[in-house]
């Protein structure tokens, strides 16, 4: 049996699934790996003054971790610069946050380069690699690069851009080239999957082919939609254990005169946190028959801070959250609970099952777990309502939920109105929909899905890269 050679960037260990690891990659695929004899290789977070190209090897329920440290320039370069200030806000539709720098290009290009290094040792003739997220968008060109001839599978996380959007980044061709080094390529929803096929068609004159198979560069690779789940059956269990009801009851006793409405977040301007903020300040000044009788809980986890965007968007929102209390708040209610902290899962999974509305309101996310996340910890007899935007990937799935347009404050303020006035049958009705989805697309359905479209995709038969991007040497993402 091959075994399934998983690549992120960010690597959580196994055992620790159901702490308080934060973010959508880390926890889908923490799942995942807990089922397959797998391998995880990826980034330990550590730094170290010259990169060894050493793995840390360990084996843990039946999965090996192997992590590489990286050197300080690194991190700037390649985390903090390319990933997350150039990919990061132009994939959301930021450019006006992106900045890129070459530095930040030879970064990446060093790091990706440095994975492929280290990751070639560990591979076996049959293991099957997936590689995950913008941060390794040129990992299977190095790997081929090495005479790697294994099949390469790439998943996107986050959305891909608009093709007006794609071609400000300077060399935006060579990172895409880079995809073609794939054997298949996964995007979160049909929607990210038409704008790199328009990409394809329009800037570079590539075709689309019926199988679902795009060509360019003189290469064709498959791409398709899989849409991310949450482990739903490991979650409805997690809100039965002790902690998680200890948990509900402490939210429900201090809400018990009033409904709660909650949101868990990382800090990031993707979030859409100051708009909802506002929608919430809307509501308190349209609908005065609210205050006292709501709470809101907003969980955001601070991220990236060592990103200028993200100390700004903290900053924002700390003024916001302020001016929100001192406007409303009274001696014995706080309008807004603004902690910026993580919780353990089976904590967070009490805290939404005690929750009238689960706001999850990006203004653009490749899909949002928190939004299943929600779904799943509800008690059947009484669901809560999710608040979902329209820009969320999940909102492709998750159609009984109440649809809203984050830029609209107002809109947001309805959805949350009617959600805290829904009758209990329509709640029912409405969340019975969304569990079904959220059990049938699960993290297992989505492992299965793409593994197998994997299996199925032929290996490349030229293994060298493209003439162009071997002339140009190395991914030249600088100028
Ligand atoms: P992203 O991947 O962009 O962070 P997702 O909504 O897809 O967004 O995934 C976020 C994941 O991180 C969810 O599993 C959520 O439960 C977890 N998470 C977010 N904030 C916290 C927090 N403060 N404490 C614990 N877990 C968190
Ligand atoms: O889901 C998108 C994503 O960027 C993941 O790749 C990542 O693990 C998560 O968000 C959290 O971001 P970071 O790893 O930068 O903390």
């Amino acid at each position: 049996m091959s075994r399934l050679v998983v690549v992120s960037n960010r690597v959580a260990m196994p055992e620790n699934a159901g702490g308080a690891s934060v973010g959508g990659l880390t926890m889908a695929l923490a799942a995942a790996l807990q089922q397959y004899r797998g391998v995880w290789f990826g980034w330990s977070g550590e730094t170290t003054p010259t990169f060894t190209g050493e793995p840390h090897v360990r084996e843990t329920s039946g999965v090996t971790i192997a992590t590489i440290d990286l050197e300080a320039q690194d991190v700037q370069e390649y985390y903090n610069g390319y990933a997350n200030t150039v990919l990061w806000p132009l994939f959301h539709y930021r450019i006006d946050l992106t900045e890129y720098e070459r530095a930040f290009g030879e970064g990446y290009a060093r790091v990706n380069s440095r994975f492929a290094e280290t990751l070639q040792r560990q591979i076996g003739p049959d293991d099957m690699i997936w590689v995950h997220d913008y941060h390794l968008i040129p990992l299977a060109q190095e790997l081929r690069r090495r005479g790697l001839k294994n099949r390469i599978g790439f998943f996107l996380h986050i959305p891909w851009p608009a093709c007006q959007l794609m071609t400000t980044l300077p060399h935006h061709q060579d990172l895409v080239e880079a995809l073609f080094a794939y054997d298949l390529l996964g995007f979160q929803t049909q929607d990210w999957l038409n704008a790199f096929q328009g990409y394809v068609t329009d800037e570079l004159g590539g075709e689309i082919h019926g199988d679902g198979s795009v060509s360019a560069f003189g290469r064709t690779v498959r791409a398709g939609a899989f849409p991310i789940g949450i482990d739903a059956d490991s979650f409805t269990e997690i809100v039965k254990t002790p902690a998680a009801m200890k948990s509900y009851d402490r939210a429900a006793a201090t809400n018990v005169y009033r409904d709660l409405i909650m949101g868990v977040d990382r800090i990031d301007y993707s979030k859409g946190l100051e708009e909802r903020f506002a929608a919430y300040d809307q509501l308190l000044r349209t609908n005065p028959e609210f205050k006292e009788r709501v709470a809101y809980l907003q969980i955001a986890q601070v991220s990236r801070s060592d990103v200028g965007a993200y100390q700004d968007i903290r900053t924002r929102l700390n003024g916001v959250a302020g001016r929100i209390n001192a406007a409303y708040g009274t001696v014995d209610w706080t309008p807004l609970r603004y902690v910026n902290r993580a919780y353990d899962r089976d904590v967070l999974a009490g805290v939404y099952r005690a929750a009238r509305i689960g706001l999850v309101t990006p203004l653009r996310d490749g899909m949002n777990l928190v939004a299943k996340e929600y779904v799943a910890a509800q008690n059947p007899s009484d669901p809560g309502v999710l608040v979902l935007s329209r820009f969320a990937g999940a909102a492709r799935q998750m159609k009984t939920a109440l649809i809203v347009n984050p830029y609209s404050r107002e809109d947001v303020a309805d959805a949350i109105k009617r959600g805290l006035t829904m009758s209990r049958a329509e709640r029912i009705q409405r969340w019975e929909a969304l569990m079904s989805g959220v059990e049938a697309e699960d993290v297992s359905a989505w492992r299965d899905a793409f593994v197998a479209a994997l299996e199925a995709s032929q290996s490349p038969t030229g293994m060298t890269p493209s003439r162009a991007a071997a002339q140009r040497g190395n991914l030249a993402l600088t100028s």
